[in-house]
């Protein structure tokens, strides 16, 4: 079975984490997978929607850490940043369904998504600091103006999670079902949207995101190349290493 599924049916993709023994953490093969999924999705007149989702039990552990350490993402092609273009250029809408934990870019990509579904389980969590790292995904511009400020610095530089009536409470969700709901839900909206005229969506998510788009993509560039230049550094290799030898990391030294 693939890590990814991609599936399309009466006009919704949807892409679907299935690396269930990782909790569903995203290699770099996967946000390949997921670009070109998107690129697909967004090309192709047959596609009016697409949808995110996991299991029941997990959304996604976000980037796999061992892969970071051994495969580093070197420049802007590296697919996970072409995947964060994709999913923050998709012109048609783009929904999510999120159950149990949701990490790093599990929590990012969902500030791109037009309609996001929690099972009652949803743990978002955001934890680059606590990872020697910076925001991304454009999650240092877009979680402030969601959320304000300080509670944005509270999941930024404290990294806890926030559980899914707090994500409810900030705007980051629509609406918190148990988690056997979620993904159902996420499809009936789904398809609901699909009935609806393409062009008008375009056009109405065009206007909705216009002004914001390009500031969007410049923040994710940025964030990107301070990102890439500290996963090298002290810091992100004393975490990732604790990380994979189970132990808490000790920053006393970096
Ligand atoms: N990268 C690589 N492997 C991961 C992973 C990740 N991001 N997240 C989980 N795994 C692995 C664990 O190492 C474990 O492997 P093992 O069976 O060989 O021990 C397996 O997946 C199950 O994870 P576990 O931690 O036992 O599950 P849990 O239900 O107790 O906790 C999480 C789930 C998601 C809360 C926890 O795994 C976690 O915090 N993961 C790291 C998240 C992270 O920091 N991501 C990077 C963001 S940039």
């Amino acid at each position: 079975m693939s890590d990814i599924l991609v599936h399309t049916e009466a006009g919704v993709c949807t892409l679907t984490f299935n690396r269930p023994e990782r909790k569903n953490s995203i290699t770099a093969a996967m946000y390949a997978t997921l670009a070109d999924a998107l690129e697909a999705a967004a090309a192709d007149p047959a596609v009016r929607v697409a949808v995110f989702q996991g299991s029941e039990t997990v959304f996604s552990a976000g980037n796999d850490i061992g892969d970071f350490l051994n495969n580093k993402p070197s420049g802007e092609e590296a697919p996970v940043f072409r995947f964060m273009r994709a999913q923050a250029m998709f012109p048609k809408p783009l929904l999510a369904a999120v159950c149990g934990p949701a990490v790093g870019i599990g929590t990012t990509l969902l500030f791109h998504c037009d309609l996001v579904y929690a099972g009652d389980n949803a743990a978002f969590s955001m934890p680059f600091v606590n990872l020697g790292l910076c925001a991304e995904n454009g999650s240092s511009l877009l979680a402030p103006r969601l959320f304000g400020y300080q509670r944005a610095a509270e999941a930024l530089l404290l990294g806890e999670p926030f559980m899914a009536e707090a994500a409810l409470e900030v705007g980051l969700v629509n609406r918190v079902v148990p988690p056997s709901e979620a993904n159902a839900l996420a499809q009936a909206q789904a398809r609901k949207l699909a009935a609806k005229p393409l062009s008008a969506l375009i056009e109405t998510k065009r206007l909705m995101k216009q002004g914001a788009q390009g500031e969007v993509m410049a923040r994710i560039r940025e964030e990107g190349e301070s990102f890439r230049r500290m996963l090298a550094e002290p810091a992100a290799r004393e975490a990732f290493t604790a990380f994979m030898e189970k132990r808490k990391p000790d920053f006393s030294k970096v």
